[in-house]
């Protein structure tokens, strides 16, 4: 049977770096789902589609060709062949990445790439909703937290010149918008196993998922 990790939990929680470490050391594929929403995202916002039509961006959600690469230790994200990794991070996309991850077209399309790259071998998947609605039959869901704090200090260091407590604030906007939709991404499965990262280290936490794993 393909293993299938399900990894979920809010920004900063330590997601991509942990699943990173675990497909690493378990020889698995990895996919960051929320690099289709931000590229998915990035390509409305090149399109000009404004954000509060929801109309709009479910009419368009089927044309952007999204391809994503699946090595952990380089994944790549490409839009009509285009090499978004570094745009999807830049702070116009994530401004805007929650109000195009609301809108049920562009999920449904998404779900349906993301199953079939998991339909295709053993994965370390990291979303907000893959224990619960991506990939429910995962033989191993995490549910990693972190405090508010430690979540703004992580995601501090990796930006130049904003401050912890602007960070935290976009944060707290980003995991509110994530989860007052109809179908909360942010719910965490009820078989899912939650880690609390708050005062781990990023190894101690692969550790932790290996040991969960391998039982
Ligand atoms: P997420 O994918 O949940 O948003 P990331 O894996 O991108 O989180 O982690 C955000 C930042 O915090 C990264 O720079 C990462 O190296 C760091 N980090 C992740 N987990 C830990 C941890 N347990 N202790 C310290 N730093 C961590
Ligand atoms: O890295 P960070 O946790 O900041 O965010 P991300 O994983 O790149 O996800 C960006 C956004 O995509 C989230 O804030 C959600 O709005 C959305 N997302 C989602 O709705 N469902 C997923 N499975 C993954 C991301």
């Amino acid at each position: 049977m393909t293993l299938v990790i399900a990894m979920d939990g809010p920004s900063g929680s330590g997601k991509s770096s942990v699943s990173k470490g675990v497909a690493r050391a378990l020889g698995l594929r990895y996919l960051d789902t929320g690099a289709m929403y931000r590229a998915m995202t990035w390509w409305m916002l090149r399109e000009g589609v404004p954000l509060d039509d929801q109309a709009g961006i479910a009419a368009r959600a089927g044309e952007p060709v999204l391809v994503s690469g699946t090595d952990p230790a380089a994944p790549t994200i490409t839009v009509d062949d285009v090499d978004v990794s570094g745009p999807i991070r830049g702070s116009e996309v994530t401004g805007a990445v929650s109000a195009v991850a609301a809108v049920p077209a562009v999920r449904e399309r998404l779900v349906a790439l993301q199953r079939e790259i998991i339909g295709t071998g053993g994965i370390v998947v990291e979303g907000r909703d893959i224990g619960t609605a991506v990939a429910p039959d995962a033989q191993v869901k995490i549910y990693l937290t972190a405090s508010a704090e430690a979540r703004a200090q992580r995601r501090n260091a990796e930006l130049s010149g904003a401050t912890i407590a602007a960070t935290q604030a976009d944060l707290a906007r980003r995991d509110r918008l994530d989860s007052t939709r109809k179908v909360d991404p942010l719910a965490q499965a009820a078989d899912a196993i939650e880690l609390d990262t708050t005062s781990l280290g990023l190894d101690e936490v692969i550790e932790e998922v290996l040991r969960i794993a391998r039982k």
